[in-house]
C-alpha cells in the first residue's frame, strides 16, 4: 500500500552551525545514530521499504551512511567492535535508498516535488528527520497514520497541540474532530503569529500525501518566508477534498532546535542506560 517515503533532507541546517558547516543536519547523532537513521527506522516500522531522499550539495555523507564500508567492514570483522554495525547492516540489508537532489531551496513543499520522480504516483509517507519520534505503545507514529490511510484514503498529516506562544515555528490546522484525535482540515496556515494562530494544534514532521499533490504543488504560489509551502499545497488539497489531521501518540523532540536536541539527547540516553 504505502511502499515508499520521502525524506527532504536539503537544509543547511543554520541553527546548528558550524556542526553544519560541512555536515548534514541530518547526520547529526542523538547517541551514537545520526537523525536520518532513527527516521528510516520508523518507516521500516511502519511497513515502507523504499526510502526516497532528497538531497542538496554537501549531503553526500548521507549516502555513505545508507552504504556498505568496505575498509570498516574488513577492519571491525570479527572484532568486539563488530555489533556496532549490525543495526545499520541490517536496515541496509531491508530497504532501498533512491537519491535525487533539490537543486534550489525553495521551500519543504519545493522539496518534496523535487522528490515526485522517486516517489511516482502512489501514496507516500514523509519524514522530516529533525522532527524525532519515540513511539510509547510499541506503535510509531508512522505506523499509527497508516492505519488512518487504510480507512481513509486521503492524506494526512500528525499534529501535537502545542502552547500557541510557539505558532510561529508550526504549520497550525483548525478542524473538525470526526473522531477522538483525528480532524478534518478546515483551513491551516504556516506559521502565524501567536495572536493570528486560530488553534493550537500543530503539525509535526510526519505526513502521508496522495501523489495528486504533486501537481497541486506545481500550482501552488511561494507563500510564508517566500518559499513554496506544504502547508499551503494541503489546503488547497483540504479544499478540493479531504485531508486529515491526526493526534498522535508518542513523543517528539524538535531536534532542529539546540534546545530540543539536547533534550532528545537525555531522553535517549535515560532510556537506554
Ligand atoms: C515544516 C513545515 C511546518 C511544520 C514543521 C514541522 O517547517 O513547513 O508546517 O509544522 O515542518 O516540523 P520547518 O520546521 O521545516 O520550518
Amino acid at each position: 500500500m504505502i511502499k515508499k517515503c520521502l525524506f527532504p533532507a536539503a537544509g543547511y541546517g543554520t541553527r546548528f552551525l558550524p556542526a553544519t558547516k560541512a555536515m548534514p543536519k541530518e547526520m547529526l547523532p542523538i547517541l551514537t545514530k545520526p537523525l536520518i537513521q532513527y527516521g528510516v527506522e520508523e518507516a521500516l516500522s511502519a511497513g515502507i521499504d523504499t526510502m526516497a531522499i532528497v538531497t542538496g550539495r554537501g549531503k553526500r555523507a548521507i549516502e555513505d551512511h545508507f552504504d556498505i564500508s568496505y575498509e570498516l567492514e574488513h577492519q571491525i570483522k570479527d572484532t568486539s567492535k563488530e555489533p556496532y554495525l549490525n543495526e545499520i547492516r541490517d536496515l541496509i540489508d531491508k530497504c532501498t535508498f533512491s537519491y535525487t537532489r533539490q537543486i534550489e531551496m525553495k521551500g519543504l513543499g519545493h522539496a518534496i516535488l523535487s522528490g515526485e520522480t522517486l516517489i511516482g504516483n502512489n501514496p507516500f509517507a514523509v519524514i522530516l528527520a529533525d522532527d524525532l519520534c519515540d513511539n510509547i505503545d510499541g506503535e510509531s507514529v508512522l505506523s499509527q497514520m497508516i492505519k488512518v490511510y487504510q480507512k481513509y484514503q486521503c492524506s494526512i498529516v500528525a499534529i501535537e497541540e502545542i502552547d500557541k506562544s510557539n505558532s510561529d515555528k508550526y504549520g497550525i490546522i483548525v478542524g473538525n474532530e470526526i473522531e477522538d484525535g483525528l480532524y478534518i482540515i478546515k483551513d491551516m496556515i504556516e506559521k502565524p503569529k501567536p495572536k493570528d494562530a486560530p488553534s493550537n494544534l500543530a503539525i509535526i514532521g510526519r505526513y502521508i500525501l496522495t501523489p495528486d499533490i504533486f501537481g497541486i504543488i506545481k500550482q501552488t504560489k511561494a507563500g510564508r518566508g517566500g518559499e513554496i509551502q506544504i502547508t499551503d499545497a494541503l489546503l488547497t488539497q483540504a479544499k478540493k477534498g479531504i485531508v486529515l489531521a491526526y493526534k498522535f501518540k508518542g513523543k517528539r523532540f524538535d531536534c532542529g532546535s539546540v534546545d530540543g536536541f539536547v533534550k532528545a539527547t537525555n531522553y535517549f540516553y535515560k532510556r537506554e542506560r
